[in-house]
């Protein structure tokens, strides 16, 4: 595990974009897994102001998220869809069709979770995957009990995940209450794993993240035997961290 402290969340944003910018230089056909909530936006707004730059690229990248509300349709603006459109894809020369998000409407929800599986495989696999993580070890949607076995499936989501998210509805009742998210398992799959974290209120759930047991009660903690994982935090986030000096890479 690799970890990167930067001062702030401009900065953690910054850092997390020139490793997509990089990753996709090196390798112009990448697959990437994709995250949503509130901190990747930096981390998009700055890929956008490459792309608007010259600097980068999207055209040949496939793109996989990580997760969809069951329930939402893809023009539903709380969607992942609608998100991500929002974000990163309206805005870049990616194709229409080179972008993977779970159908939420899916009338056969398994045959939908196992037809994302194939497309992933069948582009090769993942090369780089970014990931949030919720207050309770969530990655994706993958809550607290989850399998470290599971593929794509569908969940139920937590009442801590389903409270945090009503910030993004007009009230906590709207906030659907299951979701298709890649499993555990697709995204240990991943080669390369860059979780970000950014702010106070997500130092605790790092800390056990990185020091904790590896346990199904925080999810986050299987990353621990990823061999390749980076994880760029801002200062809040990494305060408690165990100290030592040149332990980590700080900027
Ligand atoms: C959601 C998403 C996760 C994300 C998490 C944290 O529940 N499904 O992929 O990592 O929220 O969100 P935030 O970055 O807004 O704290």
């Amino acid at each position: 595990m690799r970890i990167l402290i930067e001062k702030n969340y401009e900065k953690m944003s910054r850092r997390a974009a020139q490793i997509i910018a990089s990753q996709v230089t090196m390798q112009p056909e990448s697959v990437l897994g994709l995250a949503t909530g509130s901190t990747p936006v930096g981390m998009y707004k700055n890929l956008v102001e490459m792309f608007r730059m010259g600097e980068l690229s999207f055209k040949n990248v496939s793109s996989f998220n990580l997760d969809e509300y069951i329930g939402l349709n893809h023009k539903h603006p709380q969607s992942y869809k609608a998100f991500m459109d929002s974000q990163l894809f309206d805005h870049v020369d990616i194709g229409a069709d080179q972008v993977h998000i779970p159908c939420g409407m899916a009338e056969d929800v398994n045959m939908e979770c196992l037809a994302y599986e194939k497309a992933i495989e069948s582009l090769g696999g993942i090369d780089l995957q970014v990931l949030g993580i919720g207050h309770n070890g969530h990655i994706g949607f993958n809550e607290p009990g989850s399998s470290f076995e599971a593929r794509t499936h569908m969940v139920d989501l937590d009442a801590v995940t389903i409270q945090a998210n009503a910030r993004f509805f007009d009230d906590v009742d709207q906030v659907p209450r299951q979701a298709i998210s890649m499993g555990i398992k697709t995204i240990m799959k991943s080669r390369k794993v860059m979780l970000l974290a950014s702010g106070k209120d997500k130092a605790e759930i790092i800390q056990k993240m990185v020091h904790g047991p590896i346990t199904p009660s925080v999810p986050a903690s299987i990353l621990q035997l990823h061999q390749d994982l980076i994880l760029v935090l801002d200062e809040e986030a990494a305060s408690l961290l165990a100290g030592g000096e040149g332990l980590y890479d700080t900027a």
